[in-house]
């Protein structure tokens, strides 16, 4: 699939795109003719208000065969995706420090799992039905969705595959995410994942806003995620008439609908609403050349911005591998307590300032003013090491998703995935005192 893929490059760009069998097939200078080109219907889809401003509008018009509202009835979809949740009312709040091991994937001996039924949720705050709201989940699957789409009435998707490739055919053409890829699928965007063995990742859902670059300030006009590295599939069809399962999670539940027709018969679009993948070896990494530590959001690939000017909704960050130069400077993060919540997870590697316990596939959760740092033989290490200029983080992504909500755990993370490490604050324990009043 890899090499038949193409892409449009470039981040929040008004695209065009048609199937290369059926040239000509955009209507030229109208978005709705009497009579669309090849006999397609013409269907819009709206990622902001009709009257949003112009630098924030988003929209994509499709050329379709059968326009999406041709589906039988939304159904519940009970027993499925059983701890995929958005009810966070029963939960005890938790402001521990918490860690957890590498959540189990199914094997390929198992029962097929796809990555709609293999949705777990970490933790989250909010409501979808006020647009206000962050869930964090894991997939964890080993089979891919057969005749079966999904679409999200709720927010949008930020994918880090973890585990495994993910082949992802969307409504506007296909893309393949790797490891150390992400992708971004926003609301009400149709797709269908393919994956070749037992795979995990992570998704940040956002309700309130879409997720844009940072800004850059003194930093200038390059830096960072570079627009030109993000990538957008081209449009992509299949006339199919086969029972297609569509499956649309609405309020924190999900509904299944069958249709007698594939729902990626798309055969040309033109818009700014446009589901995107990066390669986070791409990351311009920026930090500090002469002492002290810049803050985490210098590492920012993608931000959810909140109505509070420079506080977000949820920032994706990244640790990539760099130059670590600081003089006079203890590298690892500094100890903090923060009014922004953290989870962390790890895509491959060994994050620097934990000596074990943070693995791949695993994660952690330092929430709002909940104290965390370097544990205590990473920090023993990092004050006694020789500071020359050094690489850190060679083979490694760990990330962040940071956010300004306070975040409920649920019962599946807390309890039933058996993955919690109760002793994780132990890491802290033997932090000695070295204090001496009579030796500066
Ligand atoms: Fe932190």
């Amino acid at each position: 699939m890899k090499d038949e893929l193409k892409y449009l490059t470039g981040f929040g760009n008004e695209f065009s795109s048609e199937d290369e069998r059926c040239p000509g097939a955009l209507p030229e200078g109208q978005n709705s003719p009497q009579k669309c080109p090849y006999g397609l219907y013409a269907e819009q889809l709206s990622g902001t208000a009709f009257t949003a401003p112009r630098d924030e509008n988003k929209r994509t018009w499709f050329y379709r065969i059968k326009p999406s509202v041709c589906h039988d009835v939304f159904e519940p979809l009970n027993g499925v995706s059983v701890h995929l949740t958005h009810d966070w009312g029963k939960i005890s709040p938790n402001p521990n420090q918490l860690r957890w091991r590498p959540f189990d994937v199914p094997t390929r001996q198992e029962p097929e799992v796809d990555f709609v039924e293999g949705l777990h949720t970490i933790c989250g705050a909010g409501d979808s039905r006020c647009r206000s709201g962050l869930v964090i989940h894991v997939y964890l699957c080993n089979a891919s969705m057969k005749d079966k789409a999904f679409y999200n009435s709720d927010g949008d998707f930020l994918i880090v595959p973890q585990l495994g490739p993910l082949n992802i055919t969307t409504e506007f053409g296909k893309m393949r995410v790797e490891p150390n890829e992400i992708c971004v699928i926003q609301r009400g965007m149709r797709f269908s994942v393919t994956v070749f063995g037992p795979s995990r990742g992570y998704i940040l859902e956002v309700f309130d806003n879409h997720f844009q670059l940072p800004q850059l300030g003194p930093i200038g006009a390059n830096g960072l995620a570079n627009p030109r590295d993000f990538q957008t599939p081209v449009a992509w069809y299949e006339d199919r008439d086969v029972l297609y399962k569509i499956i649309n999670k609405y309020q924190g539940k999900l509904f299944l609908a069958n249709q007698d027709h594939s729902p990626f018969d798309v055969v040309a679009w033109h818009g700014n609403y446009v589901p995107y993948k990066y390669n986070l070896d791409n990351f311009m990494v920026i930090n500090s050349v002469s002492f002290d530590h810049c803050d985490p959001s210098i590492f920012t690939v993608l931000t959810c911005p909140s109505n509070r000017p420079g506080t977000a909704i949820a920032d994706f960050v990244i640790f990539p591998p760099r130059w670590s130069v600081q003089e006079h400077t203890f590298r690892p993060p500094y100890y903090h307590r923060n009014c922004m919540s953290e989870f962390m997870g790890l895509i491959k590697g060994h994050y620097e300032a934990k000596a074990e316990g943070f693995q791949p596939g695993g994660g952690s959760l330092h929430s709002c003013m909940t104290p965390h740092g370097p544990d205590a033989n990473s920090f023993k290490a990092a004050s006694a090491a020789e500071l020359r200029s050094e690489r850190i983080a060679d083979g490694t992504q760990a990330f962040m998703f940071e956010t300004y909500y306070g975040l409920a755990v649920t019962e599946w993370a807390s309890t039933i995935c058996n993955k919690l490490d109760s002793n994780y604050y132990k890491c802290w324990k033997t932090l000695e005192k070295n204090f001496n009043p009579n030796q500066k």
